[in-house]
């Protein structure tokens, strides 16, 4: 048995690894922390625990929480793993960060976007992307995960095949996000009360979100060129979900049918990618509390531009259950165990 250390366990993002967990034939839990001043039953903070997890959540101290770990899952906010990481990886354990902390490679870029500067530098370097579809042998050997962002990795999945192949035309993309309010985390802000949001769709951070270095960097490294991203979220009235638009110029005389036969081929041995057929289109409703990316095409031979539609659950492939999938491929069970 794996044995499984969640720090941040009353997240939205730490209470999906205990769901996930619970139902996991090879690993147990052993230790859940989080911020809190008591000690409280998991199962009392998220009633829908009941039944499935009745264990009880401490006061985060590091050393209690690496006790019994063979592997720490990081759900914390950013700035916060990386003041805990090197901790745990110097217990010798497999440290899984579902924070920003440890995705961008270069420290400058981290200070930037996060607007503070690293603190861990040393292991920057030693983070794996953890993107199972295009990285399982890197992830395999690894001993700190950094778990991609939700936007990220339906916009990486999302353009990865076309840049494998020849059809892209240019190395400029436009991306245009749909996320639900679970995104933001459990704790709310103004924006993201119920009156807030209800009947309400808003664009923010045009171009200057922090997931658009993410991007950049990983598209960079999959095509071996500069990529440039004009990356637009948005906020739906939905809890869960994130669809990604995205705009490639192919030119003209492109048929979707290569399209389609492109990204099936590449994605072949992914359980977890679903590519739809020409004229089928994902929608969020689909990967809603499950661990799929789902990815469909439009082509508007006029501007030459293939469209590409990718969708993700944010707490799931889009974190969490991408963390559990990264886990699976760590310590060498079917990267479907607990997911599917
Ligand atoms: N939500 C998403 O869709 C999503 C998707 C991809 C990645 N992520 C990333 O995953 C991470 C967790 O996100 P989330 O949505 O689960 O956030 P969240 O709901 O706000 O939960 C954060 C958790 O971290 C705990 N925490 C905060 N500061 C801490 C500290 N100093 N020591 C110990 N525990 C601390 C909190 O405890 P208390 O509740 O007691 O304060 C809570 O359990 C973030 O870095 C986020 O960017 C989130």
């Amino acid at each position: 048995m794996v044995k499984a250390s969640i720090v941040g366990a009353t997240g939205y993002t730490g209470e999906e690894i205990v769901k996930i967990l619970t139902r996991h034939k090879g690993a147990k839990i052993v230790s859940l922390t989080a911020k809190i001043e008591q000690e409280v039953f998991i199962d009392d903070e998220f009633p829908e625990l009941k039944h499935v997890a009745h264990i009880k959540c401490y006061p985060f101290e590091k050393e209690a929480a690496a006790a019994d770990a063979d592997v720490v899952f990081l759900a914390l906010p950013h700035t916060i793993s990386m003041k805990f990481a090197p901790f745990f990886l110097e217990q010798g354990k497999k440290v899984i960060d579902l924070s920003a902390d440890y995705r961008l490679k270069k420290p400058g870029d981290y200070e930037k976007w996060y607007g503070c500067k690293h603190a861990d530098e040393g292991n920057i370097q030693k983070a794996v992307y953890g993107l199972p579809e295009l990285y399982e042998k890197e992830i395999k050997a690894a001993a700190l995960i950094a778990n991609p962002g939700c936007y990220p990795t339906s916009v990486i999945l999302g353009l990865a095949p076309l840049l494998k192949s020849n059809l892209s035309g240019s190395d400029n993309f436009i991306v245009d996000s749909k996320t639900g309010i679970m995104g933001a985390g459990r704790k709310a802000t103004l924006s993201f009360h119920f009156p807030e949001c209800d009947g309400s769709v808003w664009a923010y951070k045009i171009g200057q979100h922090q997931h658009t270095p993410e991007m950049v960097q990983e598209l960079a490294r999959i095509s071996g060129r500069k990529t440039n991203v004009l990356f637009t979220p948005h906020v739906v009235p939905s809890s869960r979900g994130i669809l990604s638009t995205i705009y490639a110029d192919v030119g003209k005389g492109i048929k979707l049918k290569e399209v389609v036969d492109i990204y099936t081929d590449f994605y072949e041995k992914s359980p977890f990618v679903r590519v739809y057929p020409e004229k089928k289109l994902p929608r969020t409703k689909d990967i809603s509390a499950n661990n799929f990316c789902d990815i469909g095409f439009g082509y508007n031979a006029e501007s030459g531009k293939l469209v590409i539609v990718s969708t993700v659950d944010n707490l799931l492939k889009g974190a969490a259950g991408q963390a559990v999938q990264n886990m699976n491929i760590m310590f060498g069970f079917d990267q479907k165990e607990g997911l599917i």
